[in-house]
């Protein structure tokens, strides 16, 4: 833990505070400060409750679909990607923009349109998959302190508030991206670090916790090694940070970026998944976006790179560089991309209403500039999360939502 010995960190990263207790579970909540009104690159961690569209998954986010699976190291650019029939207990990694509102990083809150047999404690514990809890949509919504298993009106609109952090998007000083991952019954602060490849010591400093011992529902921010961007501040992707072993893309789809597995330097290409993109040409050079040319000159190997400089005033930027290295690089290795799983019985296909009506989100989230990342068609594997088990209360209560829309139909 070189760079952030424990004063420092109590003292910067403040406080975990206990939320209000719902039915239960009380939520850590980090509160980190800020200046400004930036917004930051942040991840949500949601498990799918039902078997889910991954259209229907990004929509209760304000997500593209294809930033989800990018964001996941899931095949994005396969056609039908979108339409894809996610499996229940899916972990994901959900990009979203984290703002910065009177000091405070705050949670970007998304808009969900309740469903016939929804309850404060469904919409938060089930749907949202405790990234929020029923007293803080209560508060978020200025309801009364009704029972938080009363059904809501079917049809009304609701302010779901979300956890996020930033941390200057930077851990022990190296690039890192938080996410905000809800504990599981079974977790431990151990087992959450080894599935995260992060230490200990790093979430219980991070979350300026006074022993690593944590409760269902609690809410961790985890930091993952990311690759950062050196984009100007003018640029409409100013900030894109990607995790290890994950894409992004950006450029209203037209470019698709990368980070690791070997080095934590952002490379980007460009993505064939929109028609129209600007060029993606470097001036004065016959290279394009990710090209790079390795020469063999007596004083070692001349290396020219044209590279990704951010999304300015519509334009893609590129910069071309070259220089002198010791040795001539390889050809470059992408994080492997998995095929996306796919629910078991897409007969029984019972999950949630078709994607505007399942949760029409995002009213807040300003998007992330033309985000989501396309990448080159590589084999399975992945650094995803495992699908850990589904809480069982849980499961029954996605079971019966599922059957109640199955009968509304
Ligand atoms: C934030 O990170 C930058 C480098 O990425 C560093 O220069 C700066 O000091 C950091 N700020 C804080 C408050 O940690
Ligand atoms: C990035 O991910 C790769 C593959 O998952 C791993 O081998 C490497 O150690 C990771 N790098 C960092 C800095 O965590
Ligand atoms: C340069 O990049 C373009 C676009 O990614 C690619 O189609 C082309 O094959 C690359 N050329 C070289 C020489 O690497
Ligand atoms: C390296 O190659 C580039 C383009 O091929 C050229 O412009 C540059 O002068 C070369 N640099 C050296 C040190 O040879
Ligand atoms: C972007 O556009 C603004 C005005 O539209 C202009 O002032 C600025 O110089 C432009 N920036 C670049 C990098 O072209």
């Amino acid at each position: 833990m070189a760079g952030w010995p424990a004063a420092e960190a109590a003292g910067a990263l403040v406080v975990a505070i206990l939320a209000a207790a719902a039915g239960g579970a009380a939520g850590k909540t980090t509160i980190e400060p800020c200046a400004g009104a930036d917004t930051c690159a942040a991840l949500l961690g949601y498990t799918l409750y039902a078997d889910m569209k991954v259209s229907e998954v990004a929509a209760l986010f304000g997500a593209d679909p294809r930033a989800v699976l990018a964001a996941n190291a899931l095949d994005f650019a396969s056609p039908g990607a979108a339409n894809r029939i996610l499996p229940a207990g899916l972990p994901l990694r959900v990009p979203t923009r984290c703002a910065c509102s009177d000091g405070v990083r705050k949670s970007v809150a998304v808009r969900y349109s309740a469903r016939p047999a929804d309850t404060l404690a469904s919409v938060a514990d089930v749907v949202f998959a405790g990234l929020a809890s029923a007293d803080q949509i209560r508060t978020a919504n200025g309801l009364s302190a009704e029972d938080p298993d009363a059904p809501l009106d079917a049809g009304a609109t609701l302010v779901v508030p979300l956890p996020c952090a930033c941390f200057n998007s930077t851990d022990n000083n190296l690039p890192a991206v938080y996410l905000s991952y809800v504990v599981r019954v079974g977790d431990t602060v151990q087992s959450i670090a080894a599935t995260h490849a992060t230490t200990v010591t790093d979430i219980s400093n991070v979350n300026a916790m006074g022993s690593p011992i944590v409760a269902p529902g609690d809410i961790l921010a985890i930091p993952l090694p990311a690759c950062a961007s050196m984009f100007p501040n003018s640029a409409s992707d100013y900030g894109l940070l990607v995790a290890n072993g994950t894409y992004a893309l950006t450029a209203g789809n037209c470019v698709q970026c990368s980070c690791g597995p070997g080095d934590l330097k952002l490379y980007c290409t460009p993505a064939s998944l929109t028609a129209s993109c600007s060029s993606m040409q470097c001036p004065n050079s016959n290279l394009m976006l990710g090209n790079v040319t390795a020469q063999s000159t007596s004083g070692g190997c001349n290396v020219s790179s044209c590279s990704y400089a951010g999304l300015v005033n519509g334009t893609i930027a590129t910069s071309l560089s070259s220089g002198l290295q010791p040795t001539c690089p390889g050809p470059h290795q992408f994080p492997p991309l998995r095929a996306t799983p796919i629910a078991v019985n897409q007969g029984s296909y019972l999950a949630p209403s078709p994607a505007p009506g399942a949760g029409e989100a995002g009213g807040d989230i300003p998007g992330f500039p033309g985000s989501s990342n396309v990448s080159p068609a590589n084999g399975p594997s992945g650094s995803v999360s495992q699908a850990a088990s589904v809480n069982r209360p849980h499961q029954i209560v996605a079971l019966i939502l599922s059957v109640a829309l199955y009968f509304q139909m």
